[in-house]
């Protein structure tokens, strides 16, 4: 392991937070519903209903004997209820295509309902340890500051970020798997878009921004 694998690692195991769909007991099934809800809503508000929403279906195959109305009505205030009907209609394809069990390949993943590059990623790594690159916007800061030497990362994701996204992934698969949820909880615990916590970093004598003397962001006017 290098040594920059090895400081991520060892930060992320004291570190993070004890969220219930990354515990040793979540199911596939648990993960993919996470990542769906934490698609466009913050961790403090998709717990409880991600706990409640798994009391209720604890198997693609309850989701998916259920109305979409009523899974509507369980997604309560996550908003873009819209997510709601896709992760309906995933269950149903997983059920009556995969016989109830969450693929686990990026390929398959992609072509259900609601996911996408970033989705299939994440759930092939974090629910099956399949060594893949994950890439979410706190990762690709992570990226542009450690590497890139920038504070943010360009507007859109380019090719050069997958590629280092790719090369910066652990050869061992359990540790490529905890890579990525690694450098996640980096980028939304320390290395936050504003006022990143650099004292607490465990990279921040390799981090290129930080050996530039932390430039501020010298692009077009955006978001995070
Ligand atoms: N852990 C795994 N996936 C996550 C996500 N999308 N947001 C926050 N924590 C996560």
């Amino acid at each position: 392991m290098s040594d920059l694998h090895d400081e991520v690692l060892r930060w992320y195991a004291a570190a993070a937070r004890d969220l219930p769909w990354r515990r040793a007991d979540a199911t596939p099934w648990g993960v993919y519903v996470s990542e769906i809800m934490l698609q466009q809503t913050p961790v403090s508000r998709v717990e409880p209903v991600w706990h409640d929403w798994m009391h209720r279906w604890p198997t693609p195959a309850d989701l998916a004997a259920e109305s979409p109305g009523e899974a509507v009505r369980a997604w309560d205030r996550l908003g873009y209820p819209r997510r709601a009907l896709r992760l309906h209609a995933a269950a149903v394809a997983i059920t009556e295509q995969h016989n109830g069990v969450v693929p686990e390949s990026f390929d398959q993943l992609l072509v259900l309902p609601g996911v996408g590059t970033y989705t299939a990623a994440a759930v092939s790594a974090f629910a099956f340890g399949i060594r893949v690159p994950v890439v979410d916007t706190n990762i690709r800061r992570v990226h542009a500051r450690l590497v890139g030497g920038v504070a943010q990362a360009a507007a859109s994701l380019t090719a050069a970020e997958r590629d280092l996204a790719a090369e910066l992934l652990p050869e061992d698969p359990s540790e490529a798997a905890t890579w990525n949820v690694a450098v996640m909880e980096l980028g939304a615990l320390v290395c936050t878009a504003r006022a990143p916590r650099c004292g607490a970093c465990p990279v921040a004598d390799r981090c290129a921004w930080q050996l530039a003397g932390a430039p501020a962001y010298d692009g077009p006017a955006r978001r995070g």
